[in-house]
């Protein structure tokens, strides 16, 4: 379970979070909603350990992870995973020679063992047909498609079998097919890795594709959280956007119908 109490962060003189308070609870996928430059992704930077609060506490089961650094922070947060929103992979490398990168730096996560070639292996081409990728192991990432790079970088974060991901616009910039595959994988992904996801978006058909709970950010705090069906009752100018947009858009709901 994620618990955030407080979480406040300024650059200069702007304050971007001012007080976020959100649980987050063990296998639920959580969407977090919000306008552009709202802080989305500052949040899951602090989540994720990489930007420090200026107040305010970060729990990862039960490890302050926002007082840790060094060493001990590294080995709190060892079990996520973030798809960056670029998701780049290393061109100069082949998508197995990417996929395997964290495996051949850490081992197993859990146990801090080396893994076999054979287990190295077993793991790259499992994580590559999960995503639909089978058998591009020899391929250079410059050979793949934008929806195939993603999906690649989504196989480098799922082949260590993360406890915990958090997906920065998984679908920005990629067509409606691409982006409803890549939703599919996310409801994928967490099924099999029992994973606790966090995905931030500003499709909000994806959103509703895979979402247990939505929170809306705005002016630094979570100002609402609620299952899809009260979520959209809510009253606010942004959801009610929202709302427009997917009662007008051209597609189906998502899972939650
Ligand atoms: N490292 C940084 N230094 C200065 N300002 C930053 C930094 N990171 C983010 N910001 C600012 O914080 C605000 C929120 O950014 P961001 O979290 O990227 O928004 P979004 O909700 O679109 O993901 C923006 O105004 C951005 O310019
Ligand atoms: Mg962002």
């Amino acid at each position: 379970m994620i618990e955030i109490r407080n979480l406040k962060k300024s650059f200069k003189k702007s304050k971007v979070l001012d007080g976020v308070d959100l649980d987050i609870q063990k296998g639920e996928t959580l969407v977090i909603l919000g306008r552009s430059g709202t802080g989305k992704s500052v949040l899951l930077k602090h989540i994720i350990g990489i930007s420090k609060p200026d107040e305010g506490t970060i729990d990862i089961d039960g490890a302050r992870i926002s007082d840790l650094s060094g060493p001990d922070l590294y080995k709190a947060v060892i079990n996520m995973g973030m798809l960056f929103q670029g998701a780049a992979l290393f061109d100069s490398m082949t998508v197995e020679e990417n996929i395997r990168f964290f495996l051949d730096q850490h081992g197993d996560v859990t146990t801090g063992k080396k893994f076999s070639e054979q287990e190295i292996q077993d793991r790259v081409t499992k994580a590559l047909s999960m995503v639909g990728l089978a058998g591009t192991q020899q391929k250079m990432p410059s050979e793949l498609s934008g929806g195939m790079r993603k999906r690649a970088a989504l196989a480098r974060l799922i082949v260590y079998r993360p406890s915990i991901i958090l997906y920065d616009e998984p679908t920005t910039g990629l067509d409606p097919i691409t982006s409803m595959q890549i939703n599919e994988l996310i409801v994928k992904t967490q099924h099999e890795l029992q994973a606790t996801s966090i995905v931030v978006t500003h499709d909000i058909l994806s959103a509703f594709h895979v979402a247990d709970r939505l929170a809306l950010l705005d002016k630094g705090k979570i100002i609402h959280i609620a299952e899809p069906e009260a979520f959209l009752k809510i009253d606010n100018p942004i959801i009610e956007f929202l709302r427009k947009t997917i009662t007008e858009g051209p597609r189906k709901m998502g899972r939650h119908e």
